[in-house]
């Protein structure tokens, strides 16, 4: 069932936008620092870092998702052309769609390059796939691959953000911001 559509977004929704937002920015610094690093026990603790924060992320954006099912997500403001709210439909989906796949990859790249993934240095998960070099090498390609058109995605997304507020003035913004001050 679809809930009825809210007038912005809540509480729990926007808290979890910026929390993964924050989340995935700490993770393309990390990706790229730690790749760049020499062979190490530095290198070895970041990768470490990266994966249970990956995991992390992965869960944060399962339970948004059910949340915004739950929820719902207000319409899109009135002004907005036809062409535009299918644009930012497709654009909104493409995002989750990456950040979802992103940790899934790593994941499995782990797998098969036959590195364990030791969540928070505590809880070793089981692998899906066993151990394969060359689809090692693959998936490693396509999770730096990703990294990039996430990172052209996030770009296109925070310009389109902007030009709501600076530009069409319709709230989209907002909607996505705590309500400061008081409530008429
Ligand atoms: C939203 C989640 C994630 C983002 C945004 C992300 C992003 C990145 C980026 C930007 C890099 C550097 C790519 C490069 O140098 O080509 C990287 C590398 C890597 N990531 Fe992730 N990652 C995520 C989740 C994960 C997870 C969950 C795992 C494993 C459980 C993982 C495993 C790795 C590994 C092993 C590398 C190093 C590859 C190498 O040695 O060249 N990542 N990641
Ligand atoms: C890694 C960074 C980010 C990711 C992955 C991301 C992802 C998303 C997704 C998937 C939605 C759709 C929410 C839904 O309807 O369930 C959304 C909405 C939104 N995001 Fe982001 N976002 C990021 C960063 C940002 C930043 C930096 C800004 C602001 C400059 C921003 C502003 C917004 C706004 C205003 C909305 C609401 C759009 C609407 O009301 O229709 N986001 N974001």
């Amino acid at each position: 069932m679809v809930a009825p559509s809210p007038e912005r977004y809540g509480a729990v929704a926007q808290a979890l936008h910026w929390l993964i937002a924050l989340l995935i920015a700490a993770m393309f610094g990390l990706g790229w620092f730690m790749t760049s690093l020499p062979i190490g026990q530095q290198k070895f603790e970041l990768y470490q870092l990266h994966k249970s924060l990956g995991i992390t992320i992965l869960a944060l954006v399962l339970v948004r998702l059910a949340w915004r099912l739950v929820k719902g997500a207000p319409a899109w403001p009135p002004g907005m052309r036809p062409l535009e709210r299918r644009a930012a439909g497709l654009a909104h989906a493409a995002l989750y769609g990456l950040i979802l796949a992103q940790p899934v990859i790593g994941f499995l790249q782990s797998n098969a390059a036959n590195f364990p993934v030791v969540l928070w240095e505590r809880w070793p998960l089981p692998a899906l796939i066993g151990s394969n070099q060359p689809l090692a090498e693959r998936l490693l390609g396509l999770h730096g691959l990703m990294a990039f058109v996430l990172l052209l995605l996030v770009a296109l997304h925070v310009l389109a953000a902007l030009r709501h507020h600076f530009w069409l003035k319709d709230g989209v913004l907002q909607r996505m911001l705590p309500r400061l001050g008081a409530r008429p």
